[in-house]
């Protein structure tokens, strides 16, 4: 017989027909009459089915009495109505077929509950626990909204490098890649001599796709990537990995508006998206994890996000009534208390920040004319902060070689980019979505480490 997935199962019409499932224990229960009562779960969907488990099996007391949380099993029977509250259906067994016991003196998964922290320990179990297959699930729901969102849109799903020798941000804290002996490098002079690394010269793990993604935008119209990137800052905080997922739209002939438009689209679809296939898990999130989530999604569904420049947050900052951390004031970059403060505070909604002081932001965004801001955009969700990053490009070779400049970035890292400038150049823009920082939003969970299979962050690469 061919196994069904549990949450089909849960769903189906086919009473009083036989069934097939497979799964890991979560409970096992006997009864004085003689039978057990075994839960299975197997990741489908948020809830388990139960099984009726009769004495009258080969194997009742050899094994199917040995079950226990985490034992891994087959059932084969007949699918019947549940006489019982808490479930429509249930399997009554005709066979069970023990794969594998989990010894429960050994087993970490029991019945306590175990804090989100020890569970990083055991990262390789985590997934079986309620609220990790409810993350893995939503997870992969977001990511299926973004290339369903993006492809409804005719945007190009691109892939970008993950090994590169340019800074994309130009921020100085990328990861090295190399095959060199790091103990012993060959050196010239003193200097250690990469024309014998694997490139020919010093590479690095990617901090962002953009780059190429703008090369393909003045080609394609509009792309998108969806990969991994890397970042070697120290931040040891609860929205911060050093391997994490950006989605990264770049759209042409497009101001900041009209990228303003496209990530609260984007993000208002996601949600939808989520609200729609995603219930269940979501509605455990709402009760176990951090109430209101729910009422927050959909509150976001049904509105606009405020826009605001940054010399308009900085003064609703500085007439603000409460103290922060770091002190406000025009010029000095938004702190994630100040970027709450916005959103949760002042506006209680989604906040668009824009037009952030060009010394703040990276080399390639664009100059507006009062010469000290550029066409930046941040979008702030309330809990979170920044989601997104984005802005318009500077597409004027001069002031592009001016600001590369300025910075103090390697001009020849940058030629195929500068090219762009002199051959059609347009005007363009796009922004870079967190993709761990959406689940957390969505979810509830207040630390990034737990809405990615395997954090990566300072002294923490296991697994
Ligand atoms: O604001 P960022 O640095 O922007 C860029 O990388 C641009 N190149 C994007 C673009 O315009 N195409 O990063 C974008 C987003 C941030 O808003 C944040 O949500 C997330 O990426 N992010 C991180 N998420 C987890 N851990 C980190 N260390 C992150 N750094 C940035
Ligand atoms: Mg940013």
């Amino acid at each position: 017989m061919k196994r069904t997935l549990i949450k089909h199962v849960l769903n189906s019409s086919a009473v009083d027909e036989p069934v097939e499932v497979a799964g890991w224990v979560r409970t096992r229960r006997d009864s004085k009459g003689g039978f057990s009562f075994v839960e299975v779960n197997d990741g489908s969907s948020f809830s388990g089915i139960q099984v009726i488990v009769p004495g009258e099996l080969a194997n009742y007391e050899s094994e199917v009495l040995n079950l226990t949380t985490g034992s891994a099993v087959a059932i084969t029977g007949e699918l019947v109505e549940s006489p019982g509250a808490g479930q429509r259906v249930e399997v009554h067994a005709t066979e069970v077929k023990v794969y594998g016991l989990a010894d429960p003196e050994d087993y970490p998964l029991q019945k306590k509950r175990i804090s989100y922290e020890k569970l990083r320990d055991i990262a390789h179990l985590r997934p079986r626990t309620n609220t990790f297959g409810a993350v893995a699930r939503v997870r992969n729901a977001l990511a299926y909204a973004t290339h369903k969102f993006y492809q409804e849109r005719d945007f190009l799903y691109l892939h970008t490098p993950m090994i590169t020798s340019s800074d994309a941000e130009g921020a100085g804290e990328m990861f090295q890649v190399t095959t060199l002996d790091v103990g012993a490098p060959p050196r010239v002079d003193g200097q250690v001599d990469y024309s014998k690394d694997f490139f020919g010269k010093p590479t690095f793990l990617t901090v962002s796709g953009q780059l190429s993604a703008e090369t393909y935008a003045s080609a394609l119209d509009r792309v998108y990537t969806f990969g991994p990137t890397f970042r070697a800052e120290n931040s040891n905080t609860r929205r911060h990995l050093a391997e994490f997922w950006m989605i990264e739209p770049e759209l042409a002939f497009a101001d900041l508006s009209d990228n303003a438009d496209l990530a609260e689209d984007y993000i208002r679809y996601m949600f939808q998206h989520v609200l729609d296939n995603c219930l269940d898990d979501l509605e455990f999130f709402n009760k176990w994890v951090e109430e209101g989530v729910l009422d927050r999604l959909h509150a976001i569904v049904d509105s606009e996000f405020r826009r605001i420049t940054y010399t308009e947050a900085i003064a609703a900052l500085e007439g603000a009534a409460a103290s922060f951390e770091f002190p406000v004031s025009w010029g000095a970059d938004l702190q994630s208390e100040h970027e709450r403060y916005l959103t949760e505070v002042v506006f209680d909604q989604p906040v668009v920040v824009t037009d952030y002081p060009k010394d703040i932001k990276a080399f390639y965004m664009r100059r507006n004319d009062d010469g000290k801001t550029v066409a930046a955009m941040d979008v702030l969700l309330p809990g979170v902060g920044e989601i997104v990053g984005g802005s318009q490009r500077e597409e004027r070779h001069d002031v592009l070689l001016e600001s590369i400049t300025e910075k103090g970035l390697p001009l020849d890292e940058y030629w195929w980019y500068l090219d762009l400038r002199r051959f059609g150049s347009v005007p363009h823009a796009g922004f870079g979505l967190g993709f761990g920082r959406i689940v957390q939003f969505v979810t509830g969970m207040q630390n990034i480490r737990d809405v990615i299979p395997y954090p990566r962050t300072p002294n923490s690469a296991e697994f």
